[in-house]
């Protein structure tokens, strides 16, 4: 096991744990591009010093993010409608009163959440490095420009369109190994009374369940409330409010503030006292999540493995990226799922990152129902059985393995 330095920090963090070998995780390929396939060892570790859990090893950026990222926002309705609130959100409680906002959002993405604040003529700014996804936005009338988000960037900002009001980022800021640049980059853009509001999976939901695939390539940090507070306290800013969100199987939202500009919520309290309590500050924990993990992955594979051995046929549902350290880790191959049904356009035709699994357009689902569907979407189950209610009604089972490993 590697050496690693915290990258919040710089202190020694203590290791906890190799995945094995990784391929990029929204990395779907053609079968001519198998054999130049790139891998990495996937080994996570712990900071005792900032309590950051974070991968030890990561791809170059431009290997995750480049004119073929295939995740976009818009897949999915409920996130749809879920950034729809959001924005509402810092609307109606935050720049209510700010004459003429100018609000920043990093990794836009297709600019789901940035559209809610051009449709109403607000001054907004998209930073999106994925060209492809980006260009969605551009097409779609929202101001972007396709670069990554580093402090000299937010410099550039500055003195191009002037200060922020508003921060967002959703699903990215855990996505940045040199978050310490982006942070002083905050500071520099955001206005003295401004805030910046980011969501990402939370540590807490992912040690409590055992949701060990939010692990994987672009997932540089699980974030806790005591782990950004030590980020931004280090660059004098504070964490004002916390909002625990459903999405992505559980995340939180920070909300934070130049020091001493806004009241701290008791909210934020509560939160860091609850961690303290369920031990997501001991190492301990993580030697337990350690053990977890590799029965999550026995439960698992004994299941498939039982169910092949009855001669019945499964399918993966939704190509998600969470899957890709679902199946390399339990070493899910061929032989176990037929392919997997999924709605992106771009990831369709092609095959899963390692296992190379056949990826296939949703809407033929319907004409091979598999005997049993495994759920790689759990985060989308809600809108992902209503569209499927038929595939139940002739018999066919979900096997799912959040929060447990069981066939529904
Ligand atoms: N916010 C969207 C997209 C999340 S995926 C959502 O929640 O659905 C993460 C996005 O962040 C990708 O589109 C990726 O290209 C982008 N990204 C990665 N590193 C970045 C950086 N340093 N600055 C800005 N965007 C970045
Ligand atoms: P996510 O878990 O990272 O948000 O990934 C979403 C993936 O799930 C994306 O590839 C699209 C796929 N998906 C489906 O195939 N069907 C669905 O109904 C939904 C909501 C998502
Ligand atoms: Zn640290």
């Amino acid at each position: 096991m590697s050496k690693h330095n915290c990258y919040i920090c710089d202190k020694e963090t203590s290791l906890l744990m190799s995945f094995g070998q990784m391929p990029i995780a929204n990395g779907f390929l053609a079968k001519e591009q198998f054999k130049d396939e790139y891998f990495f060892e996937m080994e996570v570790a712990f900071c005792q010093q900032c309590k950051m859990f974070q991968l030890v090893n990561q791809p170059e950026r431009e290997q995750m993010f480049n004119e073929s990222y295939a995740f976009f926002s818009g897949t999915s309705k409920a996130m749809g409608l879920h950034f729809e609130k959001f924005a509402n959100h810092i609307l109606s409680d935050y720049i209510k009163d700010t004459k003429d906002p100018f609000v920043v959002e990093v990794g836009s993405n297709d600019g789901s959440m940035l559209k809610h604040f051009a449709n109403r003529g607000i001054r907004h700014l998209g930073i999106e490095p994925s060209a492809n996804v980006a260009q969605v936005a551009i097409d779609n009338g929202i101001n972007t420009v396709v670069e990554f988000l580093d402090k000299s960037l937010a410099e550039r900002i500055v003195s191009e369109y002037g200060m922020a009001d508003a921060y967002v980022a959703a699903n990215v800021m855990c996505h940045i190994p040199y978050i310490n640049s982006v942070v002083e980059g905050i500071k520099a853009l955001l206005n003295p009374d401004g805030i910046a509001m980011f969501e990402d999976p939370y540590l807490g939901d992912v040690i409590q369940k055992t949701t060990y695939d939010q692990i994987y390539d672009e997932h540089t940090f699980l974030f806790s409330v005591y782990s950004i507070q030590y980020l931004f306290n280090q660059f004098d800013m504070e964490v004002i409010n916390v909002e625990p969100q459903v999405t992505h199987g559980g995340s939180m939202r920070y909300v934070i503030a130049h020091k001493g500009a806004k009241p701290v919520h008791k909210n934020v309290y509560k939160q860091l006292e609850y961690e303290q309590v369920s031990g997501l500050t001991d190492f301990e924990t993580y030697e337990k999540f350690r053990q977890n993990c590799g029965k999550y992955q026995s439960d698992l594979m004994s299941l498939l493995d039982d169910i092949k051995s009855q001669g019945k046929s499964i399918a993966g549902y939704a190509a998600t990226s969470k899957s890709t350290t679902i199946i390399n880790y339990c070493s899910i191959t061929t032989d176990h799922l037929d392919c997997i049904y999924d709605t992106t356009p771009i990831k369709q035709g092609k095959f899963s990152p390692g296992a190379h699994i056949p990826v296939v357009a949703y809407e033929e689902f319907k004409n091979n129902y598999p005997d049993y569907a495994l759920l790689f979407g759990y985060n989308h189950e809600k809108e992902i059985m209503a569209k499927e209610q038929e595939f139940m009604d002739q018999g066919g089972r979900w096997i799912t393995y959040v929060p447990e490993v069981k066939v529904i």
